[in-house]
């Protein structure tokens, strides 16, 4: 969005209710999305995330409230200029699987805007080559991989020119080393002016780029919302901030005397589950830490907290975090253990010691395996 283009709203909603079955997944939902905004949309599992999406392109009929797009009501809109104005794309890709990669991006304007087989043809080989897969025009689905038939579900979103795109998890259906690829075209189509587009997505990291703002989805509301930094670094109200606090990270608040190394295990390995860690990593996870705990930490310090994130990289971050006079693990005579220093050193790609008003703070980055 240039800065000084007026403010107009492409997405206004009010007082949007929907149950299911006497259940209400939606009370009275209000939100605004500017033309030209990129909002993520987080929030609990069943916090009506998806139903939220969902009525806004019609695909469910709301029970009550209002949705403007562009400033028309879309009960008086008819529900194809709808869709050719407002695009989806979902966490299954649903593509054809009897039609190559370039015939599931030409069908929508072929069938639905009567473009032309040659100028439709040409539009999907630019839009093959705008996700990177432009070897790639011939391949039927089942011969591509997750997140090359994602890139291919996108580009048939764009074939239609929408002014507005809804992302519902684009990346949740996917192996863990392809979602990369798939948030990079849609941060390239975020940073291109004029796209208005809601993204739902656990990714935190992504969000946290991403967005121009971020919406808090919980209990059928937008319960919070605002600048990624408000939401993720200061989140005002008490259910955004244990979400944020769930999702992004594993805290452990540490004293030697009721440490419990079998949950805190479990708990590792409940973060190793969750972001999917290879074994390799999630066994190197645990030697990193009973060797800092066993050789240094127990012996040398006091009050550790220990945080544990995934960044969008699907790095694991680790930040030590300890009172007392300053003293760095990494350092020679800090009393650590030199086989504490090997496997950090061998393992990590980043190390970084900070002193922190009277606190001590040790970051460790484990990079992705794949990657490496
Ligand atoms: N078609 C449907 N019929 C009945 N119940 C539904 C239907 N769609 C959604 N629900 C219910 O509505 C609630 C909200 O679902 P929704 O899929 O919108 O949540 P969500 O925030 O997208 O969750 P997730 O993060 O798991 O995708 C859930 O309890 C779900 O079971
Ligand atoms: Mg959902």
């Amino acid at each position: 969005m240039s800065p000084d283009a007026p403010i107009r709203s492409m997405i206004e909603v009010k007082g949007l209710c929907k149950t299911f079955n006497g259940v209400h997944v939606l009370r009275n939902l209000d939100a605004t999305i500017n033309k030209g905004e990129i909002v993520s949309i987080v929030g609990p599992s069943g916090a009506g995330k998806s139903t939220f999406l969902r009525c806004l392109n019609l695909l469910e009929t709301p029970d009550d409230g209002h949705i403007y797009v562009d400033g028309v009501d879309v009960d008086k809109m008819d529900v194809r200029k709808l869709r050719m104005k407002m695009g989806m794309v979902f966490q299954q890709f649903n593509l054809f699987p009897h039609l190559s990669a370039l015939e599931n991006i030409m069908l929508a304007p072929t069938s639905l805007r009567k473009t032309p087989k040659a100028e439709a043809k040409e539009q999907a080989l630019e839009l093959l080559d705008k996700v990177g897969l432009s070897g790639k025009a011939w391949a039927f689905p089942w011969e591509l991989s997750g997140g090359q038939q994602q890139r291919v579900a996108i580009a048939r979103t764009l074939a239609m020119n929408p002014e507005i795109i809804l992302f519902d998890e684009p990346t949740s259906a996917l192996d863990p080393t392809m979602v990369n690829e798939v948030l990079g075209v849609i941060r390239s189509l975020a940073d291109e002016a004029g796209m208005t587009m809601a993204i739902v997505t656990h990714e935190m990291r992504f969000a946290r780029e991403v967005s121009d703002r971020v919406f808090y989805m919980d209990q059928g509301v937008v319960y919070e919302e605002g600048s990624p930094e408000q939401i993720f670094d200061r989140p005002k109200r008490d259910r955004t901030r244990a979400f944020i606090r769930r999702v992004d990270t594993v805290r452990f608040e540490i004293n030697e005397d009721d440490f419990d190394f079998y949950r805190f295990d479990a708990q590792l390995d409940d973060f190793a589950m969750k972001h999917l860690l290879e074994p390799e990593r999630r066994q190197l996870l645990i030697d990193v830490c009973e060797e800092l705990f066993d050789n240094f930490f127990f012996t040398f310090v006091h009050q550790l907290s220990f945080a544990l994130g995934i960044t969008e990289k699907r790095e694991v971050e680790l930040r030590f975090t300890y009172g007392g006079p300053e003293v760095n693990p990494m350092v020679d005579d800090s009393g650590a253990s030199l086989f504490a220093r090997a496997i950090i050193k061998k393992n990590a790609s980043e190390v970084d010691f900070e002193r922190v008003g009277d606190e001590n703070v040790l970051e460790l980055v484990i990079p992705n395996v794949k990657t490496v």
